[in-house]
This record gives C-alpha cells, structure tokens and sequence, in this order.
C-alpha cells in the first residue's frame, strides 16, 4: 500500500493509475476504522481497479464543544488495516495540507442540511461537504463510497456532485452491525460495557418501527410515539431524534401506506451520540 500525506504526489500517482486505464474507487474516512468501513473497501475493490482511502479528522464538521479533540486516532492501527485489505492508496493529510492559511471557500447543500443532523449540528454538512469536494477533487474517482448510517450525508453529498457536476458517481453501502444490531461506529468505543449494552435500543426501536408497519399500523406519528416511548424506557438513553421523512426530501412523512420511508435515530447513550437509521415500507412494498 503506498501511503501520501501531501496533495500533489498523490495526484501525481493517480495520474499515473488512470493512464494505465484503470479505474478508481474511493472511500473517505476519519480513521478509527472498523468493519463498516472495510465493507466500504471490499465493495470498492469489487467496482473499481484501484482502491484509495483518505483518513482526515476533518475539523471543520466538528461544532464547538464536540468531539474534534478526542476523537479516536490510531493511524498505525488503520494502516495496518487498510493494508490487510489491500488498499492500493492510502491519504493521510495534515489539516495544513488541507485547509492553509488563507482557505476561505465553502460548500453549501442547505435544504437537505438542515433537517435531522444539520438542525443540531450547525455547520456540520457545510465542513463535511467542503472537505468531500475537495477531496473528490484531489482523487478524482470514478465511484466514490459512503455507509447508510450516515444516511443524510450520502444524500446531501449526492445532492452536492450532481448540482456541481462532479464526475464521479456516489454509492451507499449498508450499514454494518455487530451481532446485537449496534452499527458499527468509531463513536462505539467510547461506550462504557453497561452503556454499549444500552445501545442497542436504537436498533431495537428500528426493529419495533418495522413491525408496527408491518402489522398495519400507517399513521407516522403513532410509530414515532411508539418508538420516543421504547428509548425512553432505557435509563441511559437520552434521545435526541425519532424522525420518520421521506427518504429523498428527509421530509417528515404523516402516512406510512405510500411507500418507503426512512426512519432516522440520534440518541445519547450517557455523553455518546450515535445515530442510525433503516428504510420501513408497509406489507407488499419492499423497503
Ligand atoms: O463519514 C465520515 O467519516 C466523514 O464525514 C467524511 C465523509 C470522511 C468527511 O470528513
């Protein structure tokens, strides 16, 4: 695996992998990797000839008080990861190399960003959006791959590259889970034994959402009292978000009977924060 930490001898290699007519494919990261982000590699090797994989803890998704500072970094743990999984490039920036004095350009995706994440998370879209174009700039993939717990991300980067016609085509990967249902999370290891038992409850309240459509129940509000009641009952849950929308416009949906809809969690467990989601559909339909 070659690794790069500058801008100009990746794109030096890469110029190099496309005049040999190989295609690329490419998955962003902030590190801490996991099983979900090797899917994420799997599934690009399987599409594309070359795998590249950047690790950067963007700052400039972080809020205030968020967790920029701790967030979990283990660079020689993910290289050596990534090398297991053949990865053919790996990009590891400094935030010097990626925002330099003087950096003053942002990308805005506003209406999908403001629902869900965004509305509690100012700013956050506008700093994952404006790293992920510049980093769909440096690599220039052909496909580039993100996981569906990060649902409204993969739609508001979607969005971003069609309206900016960036040539590469966006793909979303499902979501990874542990045994018990957790989706794998770098978040996940900040969890405490009885709070990552407590964690479960997000996926229990997406299994409960899937039954009670299942069984008839179409009025949204009925599923989400439903749900808010089930997370409520854990002690160590604080819950954040139990949104039902539509799962193109992340607008909320009143009838669960005319198709798909994507149920979307945030819930604290003790000062964790993980979210996840999953696409419901009423009997017939196929989520
Ligand atoms: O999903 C992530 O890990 C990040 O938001 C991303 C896409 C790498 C941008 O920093």
């Amino acid at each position: 695996m070659r690794t790069f930490q500058q801008i100009l001898p990746l794109r030096t290699y890469l110029r190099g992998v496309r005049e040999e007519g190989k295609t690329v494919g490419f998955v962003p990261t902030m590190g801490a990797l996991h099983e979900g982000h090797l899917a994420l590699f799997r599934r690009a090797r399987t599409e594309c000839d070359v795998v590249v994989v950047s690790i950067f803890v963007n700052p400039t998704q972080f809020g205030p008080g968020e967790d920029f500072h701790t967030y979990p970094r283990d660079l020689n743990r993910d290289l050596q990861l990534a090398s297991n999984e053949e990865v053919d490039a790996l990009f590891h920036p400094s935030v010097e190399e990626m925002y330099p004095a003087g950096f003053q350009t942002w990308v805005e995706v506003p209406e999908l960003a403001a629902t869900l994440e965004g509305s509690l998370r100012p700013g956050h879209f506008r700093g994952v959006a404006t790293v992920v174009t510049k980093l769909l700039n440096i690599v220039q993939p052909d496909v580039a791959f993100f996981g569906q717990k990060d649902y409204q991300q993969f739609l508001v980067i979607d969005r971003m590259v069609r309206d900016l016609n960036l040539t590469c085509r966006i793909a979303v990967v499902p979501t990874v889970r542990e045994a018990d249902g957790l989706a794998m999370s770098s978040r996940n290891v900040y969890l405490s034994p009885e709070e990552r038992r407590a964690a479960t409850v997000l996926f229990r309240a997406l299994r409960r959402a899937e039954e009670l459509v299942q069984s008839g129940v179409a009025r949204a509000d009925e599923v989400a009292r439903q749900l808010e009641a089930l997370i409520d009952a854990e002690p160590l849950a604080t819950r954040e978000y139990v949104a039902l929308v539509h799962p193109e416009t992340l607008q909320p949906v009143h009838s669960l009977a005319t198709g798909v809809t994507l149920v979307a969690l945030a819930v604290r467990i003790g000062r964790t924060r993980l979210i996840d989601n999953a696409f419901i559909a009423p009997p017939g339909a196929t989520a």
